[in-house]
């Protein structure tokens, strides 16, 4: 494990839910983060309350992003992580959704993500050092309606990720995911067509695990030395599952995906692709 402390990174999405703990989390541990969003007045509360830089940017638009990337480099003159958590959802049914909500879905939850990874990896290469973690989700594992547009976004980025990790493989630069169940934000609201606020209280945040154990996952990801995937644990896990998550948060958390011996490119399960192998993990991680 490595320290976050003195690394630069960026926070897509942090001005509420699991970006915004996230943030939190990494300027703690002594990080200089930059958080972005489309919402400016949130933004600055998240900045005053967290001690962060902040920049408005709407990921879906490719000026922003390269006007992000570019204000941090000629700041910090690097990125050491990127935390790809911006993302929306969209509850429905898929004979009632628009092309625009599909095209916005995608351009939120994938274009941006790729975009932003492509932007930041040439840095990171080259110095042979970097983290980019992919906040994706349970839906990435099994579709389930009426989120079924949502999840094949998932499970687009997982597989982003996936390869990605291969392409990057030895040479410093490590790729992550961390795939939640339900979590106690903003998300569900909004996937149901409202803008919440923060005025509204609890009112706006939909059952599950609180953000700041997925935020805790986030940079355990990121101060590893090697790839993982990482799934926070849920809330209702039985008991006995969870005193084994809880031991693992002592030992080892998450799948670990390293390169098998020459010789032996048998994938651990279908789907995983030859060229990973999969570790012992325990309940409660995936
Ligand atoms: N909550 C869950 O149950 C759950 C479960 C699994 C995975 N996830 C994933 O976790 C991530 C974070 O979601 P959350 O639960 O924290 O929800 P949230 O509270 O609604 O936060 C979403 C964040 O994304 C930002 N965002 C959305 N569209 C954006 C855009 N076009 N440009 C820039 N920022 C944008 C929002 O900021 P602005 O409004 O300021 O733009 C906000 O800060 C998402 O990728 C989501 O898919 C959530």
């Amino acid at each position: 494990m490595r320290s976050v402390a003195g690394r630069v990174v960026l926070v897509t999405g942090a001005s509420s839910g699991i970006g915004r703990e996230t943030a939190a989390r990494f300027a703690r541990a002594g990080a200089t983060v930059v958080g972005c969003g489309r919402d400016e007045r949130r933004l600055a509360a998240a900045a005053a309350e967290i001690g962060m830089s902040v920049h408005r940017c709407d990921v879906t638009d490719a000026q922003d992003r390269e006007d992000l990337v570019d204000a941090m480099l000629l700041e910090h003159g690097r990125i050491d992580v990127l935390v790809n958590n911006a993302g929306i959802g969209w509850a429905g049914l898929v004979e009632d959704m628009a092309v625009d909500d599909v095209q916005h879905l995608y351009d939120t939850n994938v274009v941006a993500v790729v975009d932003l990874t492509r932007r930041v990896l040439p840095g990171m290469l080259a110095r042979g050092d970097g983290d980019v973690v992919v906040v994706s989700s349970g839906a990435a594992f099994v579709s389930l309606p009426p989120l079924t547009v949502y999840s094949s976004t998932k499970y687009a980025v997982d597989g982003f990720v996936e390869g990605l990790r291969r392409e990057v493989h030895g040479r410093g630069v490590r790729i992550h995911s961390v795939n939640p169940g339900p979590v106690r934000t903003e998300w569900l609201a909004r996937s149901m067509g409202t803008q919440p606020d923060e005025a509204d209280g609890s009112r706006r945040l939909s059952p599950g695990v609180p953000a700041s154990w997925v935020a805790a996952a986030i940079e355990r990801s990121a101060s590893r030395a090697v790839a993982y995937r990482v799934r926070p644990p849920r809330r209702g896990a039985r008991p006995a599952a969870r005193r084994a998550a809880a031991a693992g948060s002592r030992r080892r958390r998450g799948r670990r995906l390293v390169p098998p011996p020459r010789g032996e490119g048998q994938a651990a399960r279908p789907g995983q692709g030859p060229g990973l192998t999969r570790l012992p993990t325990r309940s409660g991680e995936q």
